[in-house]
């Protein structure tokens, strides 16, 4: 398995607010490889498929719901460290306990409508992106 590849997605609220560019540009500038990148939206059922391992906990319907809500873009990025690094760079789950100059605390508006996904191992990074681009129907191609 590779362990310098993390997977993220940036989430309908950063697509929204047109901020796709500043982000990549931020994600560029830390050093990191763009592997693999397109601008998809979710199925519910691929939504739920995805969040899988959070389908037990409250707020399970709202993220499938939010995740759902438009169009996000899935990218497989490339550097040493890459999980770990890349989770510094978005910074905390919620904006308001943020690092100054982290993606989050920049774009994100709460800890639901959070801006950035960013895998928190090795294993779910290669699970997460191989979900985004092993070519499964997960997606219902509709933008709008
Ligand atoms: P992510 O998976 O999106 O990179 O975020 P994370 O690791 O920092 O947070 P995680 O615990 O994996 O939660 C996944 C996403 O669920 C939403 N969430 N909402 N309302 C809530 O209390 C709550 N807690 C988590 C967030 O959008 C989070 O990114
Ligand atoms: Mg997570």
């Amino acid at each position: 398995m590779t362990t310098n590849r993390t997977f993220t997605m940036i989430k309908p609220d950063a697509v929204e607010k047109g901020v796709i560019g500043p982000i990549l540009e931020k994600i560029n500038a830390a050093g990191f490889k763009i592997v693999a990148m397109k601008m998809t939206r979710l199925t519910k059922a691929g939504a739920s498929a995805f969040y899988e391992i959070h389908k037990e906990r409250p707020f399970f319907g709202e993220l499938v719901d939010f995740i759902t809500s438009g169009p996000i873009v899935a990218v497989i990025l490339e550097k040493e460290n890459a999980v770990e690094d890349f989770r510094v760079l978005i910074g905390s789950t919620n904006p308001e306990d943020a690092a100054e100059g982290t993606i989050r605390k920049l774009y994100a508006e709460s800890i639901g409508s959070n801006a950035i996904h960013g895998s928190d191992s090795n294993e779910n990074a290669q699970i997460e992106g191989a979900f985004h681009f092993s070519g499964r129907e997960v997606f219902s191609g509709a933008f709008l």
